[in-house]
């Protein structure tokens, strides 16, 4: 079989970038087979453009402000992705919904990750949620998009036993540390062709 080239892959972020870390961390450790060809942010103050500079990444910041609207901003977003030649959208902490116009640009290509164990909590402030909620397990997921608010086909999940004592902040600390783990994994299986979408089910070959 043809050996297969890195994965060309694009990260969408909005904030501090712990999941764009942990994403470079495991390419540069060769775990996966891909390369990181731009790191776009809707916010210029964010954490994760010095990450993604101090690796060399191409960093561009595309703030909302000039659109008239969703659609329109997406539009710019496919023209950057396609001009990078991304083949896979990673959104880590992207504070924005996706319309159809960059859904239907990369259909099974844009990857999520949400602080709950979906579909349980979709939408902001997921932790908060599961705690008010009463849960005994919280967790994480990893999902295709689609344009739902995180109602896409789910990839992987990490559950995390809620405590007596926990608080928003103590719980989505060990959340965040799952995430690191299932993110690269998820993006791992990606690139090595191991991923296959079928209706909302997503098969993993072994
Ligand atoms: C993560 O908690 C993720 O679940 C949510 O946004 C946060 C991003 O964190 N979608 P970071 O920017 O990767 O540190």
């Amino acid at each position: 079989m043809a050996e297969r080239g890195p994965v060309r892959l694009a990260v969408l972020v909005s904030g501090n970038g712990t999941n764009l870390q942990a994403i470079m961390d495991h390419i540069a450790s060769g775990e996966i087979n891909a390369t990181i060809v731009c790191v776009v942010s809707n916010r210029q103050d964010a954490f994760a453009l010095e990450r993604a500079e101090k690796h060399g990444i191409p960093a561009i910041a595309l703030e909302s402000g000039a659109y008239a609207n969703r659609r329109e901003y997406d539009a710019a977003l496919v023209e950057i992705l396609r001009n990078h030649g991304a083949q896979l959208v990673v959104l880590a902490g992207f504070m924005r919904i996706l319309t159809d116009v960059m859904v239907t640009a990369y259909p099974h290509a844009i990857m999520n990750i949400h602080p709950a164990l979906l579909p349980a909590f979709p939408g902001l402030h997921a932790q908060k949620q599961a705690l008010d909620h009463g849960v005994r397990f919280a967790g994480c997921t990893v999902h295709f998009v689609d344009c739902g608010t995180d109602t896409g086909p789910i990839i992987l999940q990490a559950v995390v036993p809620v405590r007596e004592d926990d608080t928003e902040e103590s719980l989505s600390a060990r959340i965040q540390h799952e995430e690191h783990r299932i993110y690269p994994e998820a993006v791992r299986l990606f690139c090595a062709g191991k991923i296959c979408v079928d209706g909302r089910r997503v098969r993993l070959s072994p």
